[in-house]
């Protein structure tokens, strides 16, 4: 594969509605970056098997992985928590996983020439996807922080939810997402902690402004 070189890489993992996305987008901007939120594409694949159960199988994803664009992760049907669960699900295929690795290795080494590098976040972008990443995060933040601000999230589009639900379904993908064989969520031993249960969206950013300055300014 081709891999650009001299390009700013940032690699991010975080359990579920930690706070990570919003950084990625603000460091993303910050410093002229490709962001790809790497979630997006398992729920991609969890929407077509929610709407196309019948089409479901590998050699259709393969076709539908590889004419992905960027912007079709955008859609809004893939922020559901029922998208969501599935996900985590799907995500635990080997295959599903082969699948979509290739994609975001494009996106990490090979951002398009307007970019001045990449910025991913996921569950094993540090330890897998990106292992020589110049900066590695892994933000997090206490359960109920997090199930508050999904919460809060989701009501604003589906006024049926309930804050237990939101709680019982981020405490399962916790569960499921940490403890799978294949590519769990865990902190590197290369990679700077990151609490944000009581820091502002912009204290957070300007703490990883900091850290990423120091890497890359030399
Ligand atoms: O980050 P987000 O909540 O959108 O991710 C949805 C699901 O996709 C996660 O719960 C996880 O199971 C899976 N995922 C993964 N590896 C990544 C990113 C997400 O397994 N790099």
């Amino acid at each position: 594969m081709l891999k650009r070189k001299n390009i700013i890489k940032i690699a991010i993992d975080s359990p579920a509605a930690a706070g990570a996305g919003t950084q990625a987008k603000l460091i993303s901007k910050h410093y002229n970056l490709l962001q790809l939120d790497t979630g997006r594409i398992y729920r991609y694949v969890a929407n077509i098997k929610i709407r196309e159960p019948k089409k479901f199988n590998y050699q259709y994803l393969k076709k539908k992985i590889s004419n992905l664009k960027i912007s079709s992760l955008n859609s809004k049907k893939l922020l559901s928590d029922k998208v969501a669960t599935i996900a985590s699900i799907i995500a635990k295929d080997k295959k599903i996983r082969k699948l979509v690795y290739a994609f975001q290795l494009k996106c990490a080494y090979n951002p398009p020439k307007k970019y001045a590098g990449s910025c991913l976040d996921g569950r094993d972008i540090c330890s897998v996807i990106m292992p020589d990443a110049d900066v590695k995060l892994f933000i997090t933040a206490n359960l109920k922080t997090r199930v508050l601000r999904r919460y809060k999230e989701l009501k604003a589009k589906n006024k049926n939810i309930s804050y237990q639900d939101v709680l019982k379904s981020v405490k399962k993908r916790d569960k499921s997402d940490t403890n799978r064989k294949i590519s769990p969520l865990k902190k590197t031993k290369d990679s700077i902690l990151l609490n944000t249960s009581n820091l502002s969206i912009r204290r957070c950013f300007l703490k990883i402004k900091k850290i990423i300055d120091r890497k890359i300014i030399t």
